[in-house]
């Protein structure tokens, strides 16, 4: 099963074909949440890292990415190459229109001049030259960025036939170093200024070049069944059925049919929707849309899978619908082959696009492959393969690996596990893990044992949520967070604040260890975060943001403790600030720098939360560690000698 276009990144030869960064399925989710459970299970998200489709720890498919070895990036050259055919050099395209070589032969042949000859879109040109067409009968020519020559006649002026006869013409012309992969008749009527093209648009495909996979399967006797443009694109050699169909759906419903059929053979079907209403449209919302239905349509495929039955799902390019280019892209096309077989090693695979068809030759004739392709049954797990990509590898511009649904699933069990939420809720950063010493008749969970939730892994960071008793009043204390340096993307920095206000909690009091900027800070000092600086998270415009921190209206949130307030740097870390940083905040008005908090203002400032930030000051910055001491060590240290302070602080804004 072929979803035509759909890349899974650009090959290492992309820019040659000016397609750097191309990344048709990682890209689009970057703009679109895609929705596709069963081919993440399968392990589409451990192929390419894909907002919001994370990888799956043990995928249910052989999941993989294939190279394409053809020079070229278009549907022919991809479906040959799957069948064990690699082209050396590209089909021809023409953007300045075709050379007189080709187009002599053709006028002499057909008995008439064309118009055209250009590069141009095909409801365009009838726009532009149709008028001329029906006034002197010559036909249109036109090209576009495939390797094609097309041919648009009046129904009217040349009858359907006529222009099927032009265009065996010019397939019979473009051979040679002028093979181009298709001629396409281009069949319009209406009047001038409404032409409509009609459904009888017809391929004129170049034969393959010498024998694929389906020849020597149709010589064996093994039925090939082409459905949608398979038949065409391989001019029919190898191709002992055909199949038309209207649409994906159409085409996963036949997939379907001929399974419950029980029919045996090759069932080699392209999924033409993504590349040609999508893909070349730059439709982002089709394209998700069509990804969708081939997700839904998967578990009852996957139910009639039979135990002699193989899936290969895979692609013949990309065509990135978020680059401006609307043409195809030069990408890794995706591999899943179900069942996964038990020797596979957790990993991603690498192969090329000859890996399937070599495995579908083997497996429906028992013999070993003669052209090229790997046997994907057959593999050696010393040999090609990835490991899968880990969450650092994620774009940092985005982040929703974790949203709503996730941060309700983890109020919930808070709910069901501690009951009702305390008004008020700490955060306590490094070493300020002393702080629940003086929190009464505490019980709490692992952040493990919330759903979820990210556990880190910074020294001095517990990883447990608590909930017990100041002084008679309520609390809920978290025990450490996480940190953007750890790997963990915005949503997930901002997953326990977001949990704390579904629960209920009303105000948060957010505390950390910070390196001080203003060299009139004291080591040791407990200082009140009035702004922060947000070099973490750049607002999508790329500017740094500065947030207020203080409740807008102090009577209904905490009180503002008598402590100096400040403007906090958040820098992603881990490496401590170098002298030139240090000046540079100053220069932009900043008092002290550490590495967190800002996500978690942001998410608290969202849910409307009452919000205090109260920063310890470890070190001046830039100088955290003592020549050759562990600098965390130094920061937990001072920071922890704080506690008494941050203490007192709490209970003032608490009223206690
Ligand atoms: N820089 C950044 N983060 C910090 C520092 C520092 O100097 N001290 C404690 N956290």
């Amino acid at each position: 099963m072929v979803l035509d276009g759909v890349g899974v990144g650009a090959q290492p030869d992309a820019a040659a074909y000016g397609d750097e960064g191309a990344n048709t399925l990682g890209n689009l989710a970057r703009y679109i949440d895609l929705e596709l459970p069963n081919l993440q299970a399968l392990g589409l998200g451990n192929l390419v890292p894909l907002r919001g489709l994370p990888p799956v720890k043990r995928p249910g498919a052989l999941a993989g990415r294939l190279r394409e070895l053809s020079a070229g990036k278009d549907t022919t050259n991809g479906h040959w190459e799957h069948m064990g055919l690699v082209s050396a050099a590209a089909f021809p395209t023409y953007p300045d229109g075709f050379p007189e070589e080709v187009l002599r032969p053709f006028r002499e042949r057909i008995g008439r001049d064309v118009l055209g000859n250009k590069t141009a879109s095909g409801t365009e040109i009838i726009r532009e030259l149709g008028e001329q067409h029906m006034a002197t009968g010559r036909p249109i020519v036109y090209t576009s960025a495939d390797s094609v020559f097309q041919i648009a006649c009046h129904v009217e002026v040349v009858p359907l036939e006529e222009l099927y006869r032009y265009c065996e013409v010019a397939r019979g012309i473009l051979t040679g170093p002028h093979a181009v992969g298709r001629v396409i008749a281009r069949p319009f009527t209406g009047e001038p200024g409404a032409f409509v093209r009609t459904k009888d648009r017809q391929d004129f495909s170049l034969e393959p070049t010498s024998a694929t996979y389906l020849d020597l399967l149709a010589e064996r006797g093994v039925p090939v069944i082409g459905i949608g443009k398979i038949h065409q694109i391989f001019a029919g050699q190898g191709v002992t059925e055909e199949h038309k169909v209207a649409s994906n759906a159409e085409n996963l419903d036949l997939v379907a049919r001929f399974l419950r059929q029980g029919r045996e053979g090759l069932i080699f079907t392209n999924l033409v929707d993504f590349d040609m209403l999508w893909g070349h449209r730059n439709d982002l919302e089709g394209f998700a849309a069509g990804l969708r239905t081939v997700d839904q349509a998967l578990p009852g495929i996957l139910d009639l899978l039979g135990p002699a039955d193989r899936l290969l799902l895979t692609a013949d390019h990309g065509v990135d619908p978020t680059t401006v280019s609307t043409d195809h892209s030069r990408e890794y096309v995706p591999l899943l082959y179900i069942p996964r077989p038990p020797a596979a090693p957790a990993a991603a695979y690498c192969g090329t696009m000859a890996d399937t068809g070599a495995t579908a030759f083997r497996h429906l004739t028992g013999e070993w492959p003669p052209l090229t392709g790997r046997v994907l049954d057959e593999l050696n797990p010393e040999d090609g393969w990835k490991p899968y990509p880990t969450v650092f590898a994620y774009l940092p511009a985005v982040s929703c690996r974790v949203g709503d649904s996730e941060a309700r699933e983890a109020a919930n069990v808070l709910g069901r596990r501690l009951g009702s939420a305390p008004e008020t809720a700490v955060i306590l950063g490094s070493g300020l893990d002393l702080y629940v010493e003086g929190v009464k008749e505490a019980r709490g969970l692992a952040y493990a044992e919330i759903p979820h939730w990210p556990e880190g892994s910074v020294m001095g960071h517990r990883g447990r949520l608590l909930v017990g008793r100041r002084q008679e009043v309520d609390l809920c204390v978290l025990r450490g967070r996480v940190h953007s340096y750890e790997g963990f993307d915005l949503s997930e920095l901002q997953l326990p604040v977001r949990t704390l206000a579904l629960w209920g909690v009303r105000r948060l009091v957010v505390t950390n260890a910070c390196g001080g900027l203003d060299p009139g800070l004291r080591v040791g000092e407990v200082v009140r975060v009035e702004l922060v600086l947000d070099l973490q998270t750049p607002e999508s415009d790329g500017r740094p943001a500065c947030l207020p921190v203080s409740p807008a209206d102090p009577s209904a949130g905490l009180p503002t403790p008598d402590t100096r307030p400040v403007t906090y740097v958040a820098l992603p870390g881990p490496q401590y600030e170098t002298a030139a940083e240090v000046r540079a905040f100053r220069a932009l008005e900043a008092d002290v720098v550490g590495m967190s908090t800002a996500a978690e203002v942001r998410a608290a400032t969202a849910a409307g939360l009452s919000v205090i930030v109260l920063s310890v000051v470890t070190n001046p910055a830039g100088q955290p560690a003592k020549t050759g001491a562990p600098a965390h060590q130094e920061v937990m240290d001072v920071s922890s000698r704080a506690v008494p302070f941050v203490h007192r602080l709490v209970d003032y804004l608490l009223g206690v």
